[in-house]
């Protein structure tokens, strides 16, 4: 990283995780610059943040909103464009950090374009790893680029890890909070409405990640990310229930002992340690106050009442295509759920269903080679249109 003020790009700059980083760049304006802005169709808010940051570049993904985002930015020096290609330039434009968050697998390109840039790679987009983790690894190894987890828990066990004897760990431990349903009957949780399931206990972030983690898939996808990033094997990966959201995961070693992070549940803090890291920079989190909170509480998850868990469990295991397809029906499913006609029950009988059938034309092969782009597309696709079958079939 070069010295003096840290370039940043932001991948997804107006949804949660993008406001978050901007409340960590206003905190300290000594220290970074904005080379770039994405967002999808914003642009009001895209143009606001673009002149408030002195950003260099902003981007729409969405070509219909381009004469927008021009008229709003014309004459302040902020260059504009639009379209999905534009997007792939503003991810791979010099700079420090790329902070990936945009949701989903739309993520992916954007997020392979940044690790093939060689700045650092903050991410926080799950989803790219899930699918692709190989191709990501790959590049970013050819690049010289690093990657810092911004997911609290993958953030917690990269700092755990930090200067670890690595052959000593016996266990990576992710924790989670249980979501808004994780004192509700199996029968409650099928029935749930989108409100319900977008009241999460702890954290304020966008509707997708929010209703995964009322399914407990966000959990699932969040152990194939961390397989993903640490090289681990499945074995090694569990979670644990933790309702306050505090500790915000684990690493065991040998020796019996066990390191966690721990912090205000508030994604400033993941995010400031990613823009920087190994040096630590200023948020507005409060300290953690351990007295006011009195006692934290530990439980087991429950997989019959989170199917969803034990769903990405098992492709995590299965390796190959199944992750990518895990993602890609859970995708769809949740859309679906959104959109109002359809039921959260409904969410793991879709993924189940897609996972079932597997990829067509595919020999079966071993599962640590790495799929290529164009057959991770094709799997994606092929999902995708399988998981929309199951849910007309269920509305
Ligand atoms: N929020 C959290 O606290 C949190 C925590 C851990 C991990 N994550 C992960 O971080 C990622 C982002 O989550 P979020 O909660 O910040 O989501 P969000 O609030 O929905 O924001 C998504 C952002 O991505 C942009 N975007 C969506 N599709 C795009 C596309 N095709 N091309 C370009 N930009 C696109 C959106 O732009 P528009 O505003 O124009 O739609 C928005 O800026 C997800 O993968 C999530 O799992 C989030």
């Amino acid at each position: 990283m070069s010295e003096g003020k840290t370039r940043v790009s932001i991948l997804g700059a107006t949804g949660s995780i993008g406001a978050s980083t901007l409340s960590v760049l206003a905190h300290n304006p000594e220290e970074f610059e904005v080379a770039a802005l994405v967002a999808q169709r914003s642009v009001e808010r895209l143009a606001q943040i673009a002149l408030q940051t002195g950003a260099a570049l902003a981007v729409v993904a969405d070509e219909r909103q381009f004469a927008d985002l021009r008229d709003r930015l014309w004459g302040t020096g902020v260059e504009v464009a639009a379209g999905r290609d534009a997007v792939i330039e503003a991810a791979a434009r010099p700079a420090d950090v790329v902070v990936s968050a945009i949701t989903g697998y739309a993520g992916l390109r954007p997020t392979l374009a940044a690790a093939r840039s060689g700045a650092h790679l903050a991410l926080a987009n799950k989803e790219a790893m899930v699918a692709a983790g190989g191709l990501v690894r790959a590049a970013l190894a050819q690049s010289g680029g690093q990657l810092i987890p911004v997911d609290s828990e993958h953030a917690a066990l990269f700092q755990a890890l930090w200067g670890q004897d690595r052959s000593a760990v016996t266990q990576l431990i992710l924790t989670a909070s249980g979501g808004p349903f994780r004192t509700w009957s199996k029968d409650e949780i099928a029935a749930a409405t989108p409100a319900q399931a977008l009241r999460h206990p702890n954290w304020d972030m966008g509707s997708k990640v929010t209703i995964d983690s009322a399914s407990m898939m966000n959990k699932g996808l969040e152990l194939i990310e961390a397989q993903q990033i640490f090289d681990v094997s499945h074995e090694r990966l569990d979670v644990l229930v933790h309702p306050q959201s505090v500790v915000h995961s684990l690493v065991a070693y040998r020796d019996g002992g066990q390191l966690a992070q721990m912090g205000v549940p508030d994604m400033q803090t993941p995010i400031a340690a990613a823009l920087r890291w190994p040096r630590r920079t200023r948020t507005s989190v409060p300290p953690l106050d351990l007295a006011q909170y009195g006692s934290l509480t530990f439980e087991p998850p429950d997989r019959e009442r989170f199917p969803c868990l034990l769903l990405a469990e098992t492709a995590m295991r299965s390796g190959g295509g199944a992750p990518i397809m895990l993602n890609a029906a859970n995708e769809i499913a949740v859309s679906a759920f959104l959109d109002g006609a359809f039921p959260f029950g409904g969410i793991p009988r879709v993924v189940e269903a897609v996972l079932e059938q597997g990829p067509s034309g595919q020999a079966p092969r071993d599962p640590k080679v790495t799929l290529s782009l164009e057959e991770i597309t094709a799997i994606d696709a092929e999902s995708r249109a399988r998981a929309h079958e199951v849910v007309s079939e269920m509305i």
